[in-house]
């Protein structure tokens, strides 16, 4: 798959967040390249490992899910939060690379080119007083070693290279945003036009490897994620389309579950509006949309299992109830 082919890919799930998606198609791409040119090639190729960045429920998970169902490289998804809660940090870390192996149908060279999405990785910041768990710290430091690439030894006597899998982190890292605006560096450059204040914003928009020091990575591991790429919180019209326009949006998913109950599910626009509004409110991004359109469909999925002559429902207002029409 080319670059495109994998944005057109991502598009048909994920609504906006353009410039991560192609950010991530390119990275993926490339990475796939390296892997099927490494042995005719001289120029021995480093990786680059990415960081994404956003707000919560803007896509970042659903995003790398999608990514992995649509990739033919091994690909696996962790999670740090269960990595910073065990004792057993090197043990989990092994398990994940089992996984990708497993993935890879056994065959650890190809695991060997894989990718592993870790996520929730701003939970490892460095905190103060977890008595039983390990520390987020010294859970960076052992990513650190297989994100570096070393060799590293599986049951059985087998070992497993991370030289040249791709990682991918993704997390929240809520309050960074402050941070980065702190911390603008670029203000002084002299801005006469507006190509000049373009790439002024655009300077200091970028995340700075000192703003995820300073919200608490260590230097080494920021330093593993060359690739910073940011999701963005998602306004009221994007609630909408993720609604409406994604295969299985949530929409799609009520639609198929009363065609089968022999019922057609409408619903207008404005309602969808309002949902986004109430969503909005509750800052959580698209997270809380299924919840309130739950909300909304509960009485009607009671109703429908015991009349059985509803032919139709139809919403036009998310505070009114709904048109019924009968058999
Ligand atoms: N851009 C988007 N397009 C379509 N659906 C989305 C989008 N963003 C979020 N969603 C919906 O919201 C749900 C939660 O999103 P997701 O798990 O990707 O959030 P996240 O960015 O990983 O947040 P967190 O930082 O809390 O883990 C998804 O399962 C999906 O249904
Ligand atoms: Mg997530």
């Amino acid at each position: 798959m080319t670059p495109s082919a994998i944005v057109k890919y991502l598009d048909q799930y994920v609504v906006g967040q353009d410039e991560a998606k192609k950010t991530l198609a390119v990275a993926v791409y490339t990475h796939y390249r390296k892997v099927q040119t490494a042995a005719a090639s001289a120029v021995e190729m480093a990786k680059s490992n990415i960081l994404l960045i956003g707000p919560t429920g803007s896509g970042k998970t659903l995003t790398c899910e999608t990514l992995s169902r649509g990739l033919k490289v091994p690909f696996v998804t962790a999670d740090a939060t269960s990595l910073a809660q065990t004792k057993y940090v090197n043990e989990e870390i092994e398990a994940i690379l089992l996984r990708l192996i497993d993935k890879a149908d056994g065959d650890i060279a190809a695991a060997q080119r894989g990718i592993v999405f870790i996520d929730e990785i701003d939970k490892l910041k460095a905190a103060e007083g977890q008595p039983h768990a390990t520390s987020g710290e010294s859970v960076q430091h052992a990513l650190l070693r297989i994100m570096e690439g070393a060799p590293v030894k599986l049951g059985g006597g087998r070992y497993i290279d991370t030289s040249h899998i791709l990682f991918i982190c993704g997390g929240a890292f809520v309050g960074l945003e402050k941070i980065t605006a702190k911390t603008h560096a670029f203000g002084f450059i002299a801005t006469s036009d507006d190509q000049n204040q373009k790439i002024l914003d655009r300077l200091n928009a970028r995340v700075k490897p000192t703003d995820l020091f300073e919200f608490g990575l260590i230097p080494e591991f920021a330093g593993r994620l060359p690739i910073v790429t940011s999701f963005h919180g998602l306004a009221k019209d994007m609630l909408v389309r993720v609604m409406t326009e994604p295969r299985n949006s949530i929409y799609n998913q009520f639609k198929e579950l009363l065609r089968q109950e022999g019922v057609t599910l409408s619903i207008e626009p404005q309602v969808f509006e309002q949902i986004a509004e109430l969503a909005f409110e509750y800052k959580v991004g698209a997270r809380s949309l299924r919840g309130i359109f739950e909300e909304l469909m509960t009485p009607v999925l009671f109703r429908i299992p015991d009349e059985r002559d509803i032919a139709q429902v139809a919403f036009s207002s998310f505070f009114e109830e709904p048109r019924i029409l009968r058999r």
